[in-house]
């Protein structure tokens, strides 16, 4: 009916009736920076309080901020044609809101939880679907290293063969065919300061920072 009504409307009173019928931009402003779970130190010596400061406060930030303008504009926008054209920001900047939230629980301080695997259903599912969790970490940092330019390299569980797979997504976008079990960023502003260019030293380091209980969490929780 209302489609109707709005072809017989003068173009003006139409885009005023359409406005009038999205969402008030105030709903649109919901999302936050989470706090991190310790403090911006916590992760030395294997991610530096410098990194760590920048990535949270400054990029994670960033993706909250452009999320919250693309869904402003969205719910303001007077036709289907501009909603399409947001499409690309509200994918990046969602993505880029989604993948840090993860990753920020997905490590923990090395002298708490960060990096000790003990044994329960992560363990036995990981040496299942890997051989061991040794060859698991590295095929992972070979198949992450490999990300051209920016992105994410997981752990994820396949919902339909129920096991654990490797994959990566390239620059935000969201792992999809997966649920998350264990996301790290490839991107060089999680790295950059403190390994520069050598990939396979940051991979290798952050496995004394990754947070097996958060991921077993996970998984018990998808199983
Ligand atoms: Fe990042």
């Amino acid at each position: 009916m209302f489609s109707l009504a709005r072809t017989a409307l003068r173009p003006s009173l139409a885009k005023r009736a359409a406005r009038a019928f999205a969402a008030p931009s105030t709903t649109a402003l919901l999302h936050t920076l989470p706090d991190l779970p310790y403090a911006y130190n916590a992760l030395e010596p294997f991610i530096s309080e410098e990194i760590m400061t920048l990535h949270h406060k400054k990029h994670h930030q960033t993706y909250v901020n452009g999320l919250n303008a693309a869904e402003e504009s969205y719910a303001n926008s007077p036709s289907v044609k501009e909603q399409i054209a947001l499409q690309a920001a509200l994918k990046f900047n969602g993505g880029g809101h989604i993948n840090h939230s993860l990753f920020w629980k997905n490590l923990a301080p090395a002298s708490g939880d960060g990096g000790k695997l003990t044994d329960g259903p992560l363990k036995v599912a990981i040496e299942r679907d890997f051989g061991s969790v040794d060859e698991f970490k590295k095929v992972f940092n070979a198949k992450t290293a490999a990300v051209q330019g920016s992105g994410w390299g997981w752990l994820g569980y396949n919902l339909a063969t129920k096991n654990l797979e490797i994959v990566t997504t390239p620059n935000q976008d969201p792992l999809l065919s997966h649920t998350p079990i264990i996301g790290v960023d490839i991107w060089e502003h999680a790295f950059y300061l403190q390994y520069k260019n050598v990939k396979p030293d940051y991979l290798n380091a952050i496995w004394n920072v990754i947070n097996f209980k958060e991921a077993e969490k996970r998984l018990v929780e998808v199983q």
